[in-house]
């Protein structure tokens, strides 16, 4: 089965990113993870979508989350909420409209994040909700990864130092993959 990834911080030194390399390594036998960035995702500009149709890279992470059996949002949080940035990579992946059902229709997707502060994305997480209620996805509700003080949790080169996390990643990654699983040709 595959899942896809997407970390929706552009920083080179992003502690989602790192995230979303750790769980590319750690996710369970079976599973085929695909890890993706927003960069070279253009500001959304209907006359842009208008006059020349959906950017390559969009139409890129469009049909890379239509052929995955699951979807993983890796959020940053920006005061006390999503990244704009990262939303705006989901607005054009929700153009045109009618696509919508192909893309998230039913998809089962998971959101987790990493921050320097104490709660972890918390408030990011819950802000993506109503984004993906709109979409029509199908959310998974069975875990929760919020990887607070992201600073002790890397090293330089963005490896998990941290066992804790690595086995609380290991986890979610599990039951998500299980859920999405169970999801299938149904
Ligand atoms: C505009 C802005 C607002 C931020 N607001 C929050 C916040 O509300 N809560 C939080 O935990 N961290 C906040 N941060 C700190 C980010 O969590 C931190 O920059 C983090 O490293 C971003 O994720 P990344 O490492 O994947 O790029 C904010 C950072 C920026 C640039």
């Amino acid at each position: 089965m595959k899942i896809l990834g997407i970390s929706g911080s552009l920083r080179k030194g992003s502690f989602n990113t790192a995230l979303l390399r750790a769980a590319a390594e750690l996710a369970p036998e079976g599973v085929e993870f695909t890890a993706a960035t927003i960069h070279g995702v253009p500001l959304y500009d209907a006359d842009v979508e208008a006059d020349e149709g959906i950017p390559a890279k969009v139409r890129e992470l469009k049909d890379l989350t239509a052929a995955a059996d699951g979807l993983i949002l890796f959020t940053p949080e920006y005061n006390n909420s999503l990244p704009g940035v990262f939303k705006n990579a989901i607005d054009w992946m929700s153009r045109p409209s009618d696509d919508i059902a192909r893309v998230f229709g039913g998809k089962p997707v998971a959101i987790l994040g990493a921050s320097p502060g104490n709660f972890g994305t918390i408030l990011s997480q819950n802000a993506w909700l109503p984004v993906l209620r709109t979409l029509g996805t199908n959310p998974w509700f069975g875990g929760r990864l919020m990887v607070s003080r992201a600073g002790g949790v890397f090293d330089a080169d963005g490896r998990i130092v941290d066992e804790k996390v690595k086995h609380n990643l290991t986890a979610f990654l599990q039951g998500f993959a299980a859920f999405a699983d169970g999801t299938r040709g149904g």
